[in-house]
């Protein structure tokens, strides 16, 4: 079976980080959340992997590589005309997926656990389309199913009074016959070609379409607090073997719980990080306290601060003299104390669509 991943679309509720980093590429400790997908898809079996990318991208295909890492086949396909919606983009890869079963993976959905079961269950039960169900507290932002019986009878994108108090995430498995669907409907009000419209056809037209319940966690990445929580999560999923210290560690610097710190990276005397924290290489902390459910990336600078349930990304400096929690910190930006320069006051230079709370 092959896989279908998404990474491409416009991510316009994550400025400003999307300004200049495709989401997918976004770390969730410390490693793009497009890897920790194609990790998923790798460990169900699947080994020759379909991303779909915008026109023109090149960040995800020098990140990511041709999938050796994984020892897996990833070929790029440029979605034609731009972000359509996700029926298009599986109608744009019909000819690289074949007349063949696939999975088709939404490159922005975190899941903890394995996915083999899932595709399992569709191979065994012989399906044209299968859905994994998440029950959410918001389904008014997902795709999201009617049931009568056992049965999906219809699929609602984004309804304003939800059906049921389930989510179709981003997790499918089809049979060709998806094309047939991806090829009959129309866009929808919002201009797009809608995954849900193409499960309703198919339902409509006598496919056998079946569902499961992921019932550990799920998370669809659509808004900057997803990022945090996500990071979180696969934070608490990572296993001791992971949280490896190759960096200097100050004999009076303390290390509570399970911590990652990258090659050439420092960590001071007095220091307190408190796992499950991952620091990349090359990154220096000193006078700081590094609580849990942070991520700091490579050749960061933290100094004087303390900082938790936070994203730092590289080279981005935090020195602050104060406390940031839920914070998501962008490439090479910096943070730093407002007392050094007259007049006194808080000094910003902020991206459009950034969001600061003083
Ligand atoms: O996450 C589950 C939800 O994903 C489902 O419940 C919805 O039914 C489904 O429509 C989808 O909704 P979203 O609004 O979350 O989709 P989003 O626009 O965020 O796109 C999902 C992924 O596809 C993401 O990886 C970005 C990518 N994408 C999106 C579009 C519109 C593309 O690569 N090209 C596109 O044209």
């Amino acid at each position: 079976m092959k896989a279908l991943v998404t990474a491409g679309g416009r991510a316009t509720r994550m400025r400003p980080i999307t300004h200049t980093t495709n989401k997918h590429l976004i770390p969730l400790a410390n490693k793009p959340m497009l890897a920790h997908a194609v990790g998923k898809i790798v460990d169900a079996g699947i080994r020759d992997i379909v991303v779909n990318v915008n026109p023109g991208e090149t960040d995800i295909q020098k990140v990511i590589g041709d999938g050796s890492a994984w020892d897996a086949r990833i070929t790029y396909v440029e979605q034609v005309g731009g972000p359509r919606g996700l029926a298009h983009i599986v109608r744009n890869a019909r000819p690289y997926l074949g007349e063949e079963p696939f999975l088709f993976f939404l490159g922005d959905n975190i899941i903890l656990g394995s996915i083999r079961e899932f595709v399992h269950a569709f191979e065994e039960q012989h399906l044209d389309c299968m859905l994994a169900l998440a029950r959410v507290k918001d389904p008014q932002r997902f795709g999201v199913p009617v049931i009568e019986g056992d049965r999906i009878v219809r699929v609602v994108e984004k309804p304003e009074t939800p059906p049921s108090d389930f989510a179709v995430t981003g997790i499918y498995v089809y049979s060709p016959r998806i094309f047939d669907a991806v090829t009959a409907i129309t866009p929808s009000a919002r201009g797009e070609y809608e995954i849900s419209d193409a499960h309703t056809w198919l339902i409509d037209n006598g496919a056998k379409v079946g569902w499961r319940e992921i019932t550990g966690w799920w998370k669809d990445t659509g808004k900057p607090e997803d990022l945090l929580e996500g990071n979180a999560l696969i934070l608490n999923e990572l296993l001791p073997e992971d949280m490896i210290i190759e960096g200097a560690v100050h004999p009076e610097a303390r290390i509570q719980g399970r911590v990652a710190i990258g090659k050439g990276t420092t960590i001071g005397p007095g220091c307190l990080i408190r796992g499950p924290v991952t620091i990349g290489a090359g990154s220096t902390v000193t006078d700081a306290f590094i609580g849990p459910h942070t991520s700091i990336g490579d050749g960061a600078t933290i100094a004087q601060t303390e900082i938790e349930h936070s994203i730092v990304l590289d080279r981005a400096t935090v020195r602050c003299g104060c406390r940031i929690v839920d914070a998501i910190i962008g490439k090479d930006a910096s943070v730093t104390p407002a007392d050094e320069t007259l007049p006194k006051g808080h000094r910003l230079i902020i991206g459009d669509n950034s969001v600061v709370e003083l």
